[in-house]
């Protein structure tokens, strides 16, 4: 069964999210189509011809064998080099990425207050938070727990952290997210990712894991850029990159279609939107929304 919901209300944050996945029978198919209406030709996508997806792969190859130096930096450790410098990179990225999208995020933050037990406080668990630029859009009092499994982050976190002092910061896990073992289940109200589940070894997994410390009734925020249609050029130049983009992005995949994993992470209730980010067209294409346990 394939059910469409149109959802051509963006201009209106109170109907932000009217695009939802709500708790389905088995086997019912859920189209959003949002204000681009890509989505809804990204679920019904007609694959590359044939043709097309060979000379696909034989330019794919090609990036691979150009980047054969890369592949023997890696192999031999070196790369370690590139995560060191990558938090500085990614500390000047990211403020330019929430310049363009402070209104996405601040619509989507705007719903963690909802998560806050009676007479408690919201305690959130960030995935991958990198330089911490979610800080600024999380609620006053919120009980921020950080990880990430790159280390060299802490330099710029605390910077973050000093620029936020509205939150109250509990402590910096150096994990990755298919494996936040030292976090007990249930214990968190919500659990953040933004452009993280393109760079995670195991999508499934990482979403196991923030479905496992949430509480009940608890959300998994997410905003990460995904693959573009396949009848598009985008997708075709986001898989003939991708070798490259990989080293680039510290593991950054051009070609995930998360959306289908969040759907299928088990949550109750699923609030997805897809939306084009005024960004490289590359990483144009976003879903954005949260999970409900
Ligand atoms: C593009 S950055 C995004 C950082 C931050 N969430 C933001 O929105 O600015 C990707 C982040 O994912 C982290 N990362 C990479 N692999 C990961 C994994 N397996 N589990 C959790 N985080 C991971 C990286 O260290 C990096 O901080």
């Amino acid at each position: 069964m394939t059910l469409h919901t149109a959802c051509r209300k963006e201009a209106s944050p109170a109907f932000y999210f009217e695009s939802l996945h709500r708790t389905r029978p088995a086997g019912c198919r859920v189209v959003v189509t949002g204000s681009s209406v890509r989505r809804s030709a990204v679920l019904t996508q007609p694959a590359p011809s044939d043709e097309m997806a060979v000379v696909m792969r034989f330019l794919t190859l090609v990036v691979n064998v150009l980047c054969l130096p890369l592949h023997v930096i890696h192999a031999v450790g070196l790369y370690e080099v590139y995560k060191r410098i990558f938090p500085m990179c990614l500390y000047r990225i990211s403020k330019s990425y929430n310049k363009k999208m402070h209104d996405k995020k601040k619509e989507l933050f705007r719903s963690l207050p909802e998560f806050t037990q009676a007479g408690g406080q919201l305690t959130l668990l960030e995935i991958g938070c990198g330089t911490g630029t979610n800080f600024e859009f999380y609620p006053r009092g919120c009980k921020v727990t950080c990880t990430d499994p790159n280390p060299h982050f802490q330099k710029y976190l605390q910077t973050s952290m000093g620029q936020n002092d509205h939150l109250a910061f509990e402590r910096f896990v150096v994990a990755s997210g298919e494996d936040l073992g030292s976090v007990e289940d249930g214990s968190v109200d919500a659990v953040v990712c933004t452009l993280v589940l393109c760079s995670v070894n195991n999508i499934p997994q990482t979403l196991r894991e923030a479905h496992r410390i949430l509480r009940p009734g608890g959300a998994f925020f997410f905003l990460e850029h995904v693959v573009a249609d396949a009848s598009t050029w985008t997708y075709f130049i986001q898989h003939v990159l991708q070798p490259a983009w990989h080293y680039f992005g510290d593991g950054c995949k051009l070609t995930c279609d998360t959306w289908k994993n969040v759907e299928a992470a088990g949550f109750s209730e699923v609030k997805l939107r897809h939306i084009e980010a005024p960004l490289l067209f590359l990483i144009k294409q976003h879903i954005v929304g949260y999970a409900v346990k």
